[in-house]
Parts: structure tokens; sequence; C-alpha cells
């Protein structure tokens, strides 16, 4: 099929790329003029594992890029994934999916599909229908498609979905997202859950409000470990070996971040209140996010009884492995709030996000980057660890334990095992553990 896509961020490319892999005729579209020129050449502007190798083959032949609505005219389908950043009260602000609408309909053929792919508030569909109806489209259909796709693994959450969300409210539009999704629906035998717009709208808000929700909670659970003398990790195991609860994002951590579950937990929070009512559960997770987020400074207070002067390393910046976003990433939390508390340096490093994350103190002088996990220890008077990278979970105990000097890490990811750090004598803290 000829598919079109608007936008070229982190969604739009991969949805192209796969699209294109699957066999499609795949032509993206975005505004920014010098990115399209860099996609051309195939030199990939974010950091995704395996995107630049499954771009290498398909593009100029079955997958293009532009910066011309024009040559939309011909797709049959076309995939909306520009941003929905948060507005000041916690909705998501929709000018640029409504601006990428307002272009189409002058440019696409008759009985053409129009795919929110972005995460959009439950009720867009409908605006977006009225937006060109007010055009006199009466022909286009409007479909929303949420992405379930995880920075750092989208690909393989593409190609390999459990599900695959479509609503619509007719039955050809059914039929058009069902060609598109044939290869995948027959190799992987997932299944196509057909809905209304609203249902699948709030479906996509509902999974990672749950998840956001499931991250608190062990959240929690790890803070009350440590004062009953429990071990998160038993416990975590004890009760995700239950399939319904499911062992899977159960890990604790320093709070969740990144450009998906902040944003989307305010939106749904904001929805509701729009319609007179209050999302308790939702409302505490994100509390419980807010504290998760400062837990690791209050928990370096007291391992160090006071944070003036002291001199800290963090490894991990990103707000998860396997990406260079540092979005509502915890490191910029924990930052602040050691720098309030008056530590005098802090050594980072990060595998890939350093320079993003400097852009958020680009004037801070007591932030020091460092090219090796290794140099950003000298002489420092303790080691957070934020982020799971695997290059932290597989370091040298006994070397971390030198090059420390015996002075204490505070690990807010559980890499280690409590077995491998006493062996080898490491003054060691994470979470929810003794
Ligand atoms: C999330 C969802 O997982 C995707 O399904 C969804 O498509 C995407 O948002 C989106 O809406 O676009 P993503 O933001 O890439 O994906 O990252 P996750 O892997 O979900 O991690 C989010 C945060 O939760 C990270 O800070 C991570 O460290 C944290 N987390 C995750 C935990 O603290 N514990 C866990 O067990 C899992």
């Amino acid at each position: 099929m000829k598919i079109g896509i608007v936008g070229t961020g982190y969604v739009g490319l991969v949805t192209g790329s796969c699209l294109a892999h699957l066999g499609h005729t795949v032509t993206a579209v975005d505004i920014d003029v010098s990115k399209v020129e860099m996609l051309k050449k195939i030199q990939v502007p974010i950091f995704e594992p395996g995107l630049e190798e499954l771009m290498q083959p398909l593009v100029g032949k079955n997958l293009f890029f532009s910066t011309q609505y024009a040559d939309f005219s011909d797709v049959d389908a076309i995939f909306i994934a520009v941003g929905t950043p948060s507005a000041d009260d916690g909705s998501a602000d929709l000018k640029y999916v409504y601006t990428a609408v307002e272009s189409l309909s002058l440019v696409l053929k008759k009985n053409a599909c129009v795919i929110l792919k972005s995460t959009v508030p439950v009720g867009t569909a409908g605006k977006v229908r009225n937006i060109l109806l007010s055009q006199g489209r009466t022909d286009l259909m409007v479909v929303n498609n949420p992405e379930f796709l995880k920075e750092g693994s989208a690909i393989k959450d593409f190609l390999e979905p459990d599900r695959i969300v479509v609503g619509a409210d007719k039955e050809e539009a059914f039929d058009i997202l069902e060609k598109i999704y044939a290869p995948l629906v027959k190799t992987r035998n997932c299944y196509l859950l057909k809905m209304s717009n609203v249902s699948a709208e709030l479906t996509k808000y509902a999974a990672n409000c749950f998840l956001a929700t499931k991250i608190s909670f062990i959240n929690e659970i790890a803070q009350l470990c440590e004062i009953i003398q429990a071990d998160v990790e038993d416990v975590k195991k004890g009760i995700g070996s239950d399939p319904r609860v499911g062992a899977l994002f159960l890990n604790p951590g320093p709070g969740y971040g990144g450009s998906c579950f902040p944003k989307d937990v305010k939106a749904l929070i904001y929805s509701a209140k729009q319609v007179g009512m209050d999302l308790n559960v939702v409302n505490a997770a994100e509390e419980a996010n807010k504290r998760a987020k400062y837990y690791a400074a209050k928990k370096l207070e007291k391992i160090l009884e006071n944070l003036k002067n002291k001199v800290v390393a963090i490894w991990g910046l990103a707000f998860k492995a396997l990406t260079d976003d540092v979005r509502e990433s915890s490191a910029i939390y924990v930052v602040n709030e050691l720098l309030t508390k008056g530590v005098s340096q802090l050594q980072v490093f990060d595998p890939e996000a350093t320079k993003n994350f400097m852009s958020y103190f680009p004037r801070e002088n007591k932030i020091k980057c460092f090219d090796s996990q290794w140099d950003c220890l000298k002489n420092v008077d303790a080691l957070i660890i934020l982020t799971e990278w695997n290059e932290f979970k597989t370091a040298d105990l006994t070397k971390l334990k030198t090059m420390l000097n015996d002075k204490p890490v505070l690990d807010m990811r559980n890499l280690y095992s409590l077995q491998s750090v006493e062996k080898v004598g490491l003054r060691y803290h994470s979470l929810g553990r003794k």
C-alpha cells in the first residue's frame, strides 16, 4: 500500500521504517528541512538500536522523505505522528495535530484514511472529523491506532506486537488497517482489536497510566521494605509470578520518566477532570512518582549524613537504558536536589545521554561530564546509579570498590545481587533491600 507519515520524530520514523520494511511504500514528511536532508542520507537523528540498519536498504527504494505535503497526494493511508506536548494545565496540546489535518485535507485523494498515531485525548478523532468536514472532506476516514513502542526496543515492539488497537467508525477503515498490518497479524498471530475511536483513544492512556501505577506501587513497596527489613526483590518475585499481577514493569527505580508516562498520566487526570471525575488511583501514582524522584537524594543524605561540599558521581542520566532521551529523567531531579543540598561537585557519566542532559544545565559549573564510567569515580564521596545500562550491570565490582576507595554506592536500580557485593566488600545501598 502507499502510506504517508506526518512527522519524523521518534514514533513517525520508527513507524514509517517498519511499515516500509513490511513492504509498503512509505513517504514521511517533516517541516524540518535539515532533518529531512539528514534522513535522505540515512543519518538518523535519534538513538534507537537497529533503526539505521533497518532503514539502510529501504531509503530511496520504498522509504522516502520530503518536506512537501503535496507528496501525499496518492497515499491510501496517512499516519499522523506529530508531538502532543503537555500544556501548563496538564492537557495535551494538539496544535500540531490540527495543523497537520488542515494541510492534509487539501492534498489527500478521495477516501483516504487519516490515522492518528500520536497519543491524543479522548474525543480527538471527533474533532479531527469536524475539521475535515469544515474543509468539505466528507470522504476521508479517521482512525485511531495508538502506538505501544518503548524507546530502546521500538523496532521489536513494532514488528512483534502483543496487539494492534484500531479505533474507527467504518468497516472500510478497519479493512484498510487490516491490510496495512496483514504481515504482522499473519506471521505473528497477534490480535488486531477493533473498537470505537474513543475506546482506542482511552486504551492508550489507560495502558500507560496502568503501567505507571504499577511502577509507583512497587516503588512504595520498596520504601516500605526498607522500614520493615523486607527484600523488595523477593516480594517482586512473590507477587510477579502470579499471572494476574505479571512480572514485567515491577522493577523498583528512581521514579518513572520519559516523554510518555509523565505526560500521559497528567493528560488522563486532566481529561477525567474535564468530565467531572477525579482519577484517584492515577493521581496517587503521580504523587508517589514525585516522591520517588527525590528519594535518591534523601537516601544519599542519610548515608553520608550531610551532603554539604560532597563530591558525588552519577552513573546514568537517561530516563532508562538504551536511549539518549533525558526528558523527565530522574537524573534531572536528583541533580537539582543534590545541588540544592550543597554538594560541591557532580561527576556524571552516561553512555549516550550526556549532551542532552547538559542542555538542562547549560551554565552549571558544578557538573563535570566524563567519557568513562571509571574516570568519573576519582575522589568522590559516593556513587549513585540511576540508569540500568548494561555497562553498569556488568561492571567489575572489585574494580568499583577500589576506584571508589571504599566510598559507598547507592544503586537505585538494584543492579547487583547482595551476595556479589558482599563478596567484594563493597559499601552498598540499594532500593528496598537491606
Ligand atoms: C512507554 C510504554 O512502555 C510504551 O508501551 C508506550 O508506547 C510509550 O511509553 C509511549 O507512550 O510512547 P517508554 O516511555 O519508551 O515507553 O519507556 P518505558 O520502558 O515504559 O519506561 C518508562 C519509565 O518507567 C522509565 O523511566 C523506566 O525506567 C521506568 N520503569 C519501567 C521502572 O522504573 N520500572 C519498570 O519496571 C519499568
